[in-house]
């Protein structure tokens, strides 16, 4: 079973930063599953990396955007995607050096932060790039 399944309002309601979140659910669900059926630290960990990279992207993108529209919340907005990367990574250090199985903590925080994200932080953009035609 899924972890989070997608629900029309996580929408921000510009068509690929959807399908970035999409994708982001994905990798957070297929990272469970793996989890869930007690595959091994590596194959974690390639989901997890896979993930972490997908979501670094995806940030770099929705802050370009953000830059190229002078949106006034980048600031608050870009700690918040850094803040991400940093628990994650340390997270996934720590594992690697412990080759321990990834807790549930871990699996918690990425469900909890990606949903938090983009109801809260993410919709803040929303209408303003609306506004400028962008979607
Ligand atoms: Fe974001």
């Amino acid at each position: 079973m899924s972890l989070i399944e997608w629900q029309d309002d996580y929408s921000v309601g510009i068509r690929n930063l959807d399908d970035q979140h999409k994708v982001l659910i994905d990798l957070i669900n297929l990272f469970h599953d793996a989890r869930s059926h007690g595959k091994e630290w590596q194959t974690l960990s390639i989901v997890l990396r896979s993930l972490m990279e997908y979501a670094a992207t995806h940030f770099a993108g929705e802050e370009k955007l953000m830059i190229e529209h002078d949106f006034p919340g980048l600031h608050q907005h870009r700690l918040a995607h850094n803040e991400f990367v940093q628990k994650v990574s340390d997270f996934s250090e720590d594992f690697r050096e412990s080759r321990a199985m990834l807790p549930q903590e871990l699996m918690n925080f990425l469900g909890e932060w990606l949903v938090g994200h983009i109801l809260v932080v993410d919709k803040q953009y929303s209408g303003f790039f609306k506004e400028r035609g962008y979607g």
